[in-house]
């Protein structure tokens, strides 16, 4: 009889299938049935848990992270004060600095079931810091983690003097995608000449592009408009993605209605950035206040592949975030208002296969050939996970266990007989 290297029993998977083993070895996904009888190295009781592939964070700021208070706190809590607090810690912050923190954040990652994550990493540095760190930290975790770089120019790769240098720099010492700042720029027509010139760029090189794109609540901030249509001018359909979106939210409606339709010709990417905008747009407004998330069901209806990011973590412009993407999926369904059970199933989807996609993962996924990275919920289908950002029983990954945590359950006796509380008990059949 074979023996497998791993055998999960009586799961449940995010597409509503109930009580399914999935077996693997070799690193790979080798039967997902029901009643697999066979011998493993291991065998995980699953007891109507769901199993997921890996969480996926499209977006992140890896250079920055777990900074919080490093020189000081950003007081205001706006994006500009962010910035600006950034460009003081750069030029103060050691290279193994960065790759301590970095390798921090990532054993959090792991242990919270993120298996890939794309990280900005900013090129406005003469030093290219941050650069050959991430590198370094790439190497490092690349048996657990998958991380993904694009070079960003965080001050605008025109309108800092040296940004276009030593993002062609960080490009040549092996940094993955090309990134952007349209908004960033001096005028809306440097920060559309900057979109023209960098998608070309990632284009003669065979790169992927993902620009930090509109992250303002200026409703004439259209640079998306120029990202679509160079991005189909160049023939880059689906290699091109707009990280955070933002003044779409502001922008007339009579407008938008020409701009989703050049979005999905161009088969863009959309990388809303729910925790991280919530919080830092619609500063200006007294009341009404603006929602700080683009037009995410919108973008759904129009067939856009739309994957939430998590953005920061513990950083200049965000204080909080334990890279728990249950919690970026939970305040992108209640910013967007995407409440129907489809919908809310969806947002499960937006922090797993759709940043797969985003990121071109191969192998992604929890069918017999898939790698098998996995992780094991405290929650019986995706919408429960959502609702209770639910516990990562186990992380799997090439078919090993890589992380546990105990199920959170709570003893009482408030009746006058011992009680337990399990939170999945709650949810309809
Ligand atoms: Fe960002």
């Amino acid at each position: 009889m074979m023996t497998f290297d791993l055998i999960l029993k009586n799961i449940n998977l995010p597409d509503g299938q109930r009580g399914v083993d999935i077996a693997c070895s070799g690193g790979l996904i080798t039967a997902v049935e029901h009643g697999i009888e066979a011998e493993a190295k291991e065998v995980i009781y699953g007891d109507g848990h769901l199993v997921s592939p890996p969480f996926i964070d499209p977006h992140f700021h890896m250079d920055a992270t777990l900074s919080l208070g490093t020189p000081r706190m950003n007081v205001s809590g706006t994006l500009l004060e962010g910035i600006s607090l950034w460009g003081e810690l750069k030029p103060v912050q050691s290279i193994d600095q960065i790759i301590e923190r970095a390798l921090r954040y990532c054993d959090l990652a792991v242990s919270m079931g993120i298996g890939a994550i794309r990280s900005h990493v900013d090129v406005c540095d003469n030093e290219l810091k941050g650069v050959e760190a991430l590198l370094e930290v790439r190497n490092q975790v690349g048996h657990y983690l998958d991380l993904q770089l694009v070079a960003f120019p965080q001050d605008g790769v025109f309108r800092d003097p040296t940004a276009y240098d030593n993002l062609i720099r960080a490009l040549d010492m092996g940094i993955d995608i090309v990134g952007g700042i349209p908004h960033f720029e001096r005028s809306m027509q440097d920060g559309a000449d900057s979109v023209k010139a960098l998608c070309e760029l990632a284009e003669n090189r065979g790169l992927m592009v993902d620009m930090h794109c509109d992250e303002s609540d200026d409703p004439l901030s259209r640079h998306i408009e120029t990202l679509a249509y160079e991005t189909k001018r160049l023939g880059m359909q689906g290699r091109v993605a707009g990280s955070h979106l933002t003044s779409m939210h502001s922008m007339d409606n009579y407008y938008v209605s020409k701009l989703i339709p050049l979005m999905a010709e161009a088969e863009l990417h959309a990388i809303p950035n729910p925790l991280i905008n919530i919080m830092l747009q619609g500063r200006h407004d007294t009341y009404p206040k603006r929602r700080g998330q683009t037009r995410v069901p919108e973008l759904k209806a129009a067939m856009i592949n739309v994957g939430f990011g998590s953005d920061c973590v513990m950083d200049p412009w965000y204080s909080l975030g334990k890279a728990d993407m249950l919690d970026v999926a939970h305040m992108g369904l209640h910013v967007g208002q995407l409440s129907s059970r489809s919908d809310m199933a969806w947002c499960f989807d937006a922090v797993t296969q759709n940043s797969a996609k985003i990121m071109g993962l191969e192998g992604y996924g929890l069918k017999k050939g898939s790698k098998a990275n996995m992780v094991l919920l405290q929650a019986r289908d995706t919408i429960e996970a959502i609702r209770l950002r639910a516990t990562r029983l186990a992380v799997i990954r090439s078919g090993k266990v890589i992380a546990r945590a105990s199920p959170v359950v709570s003893s009482l006796n408030l009746r006058g007989r011992p009680e337990t509380v399990d939170p999945t008990q709650y949810a309809p059949d």
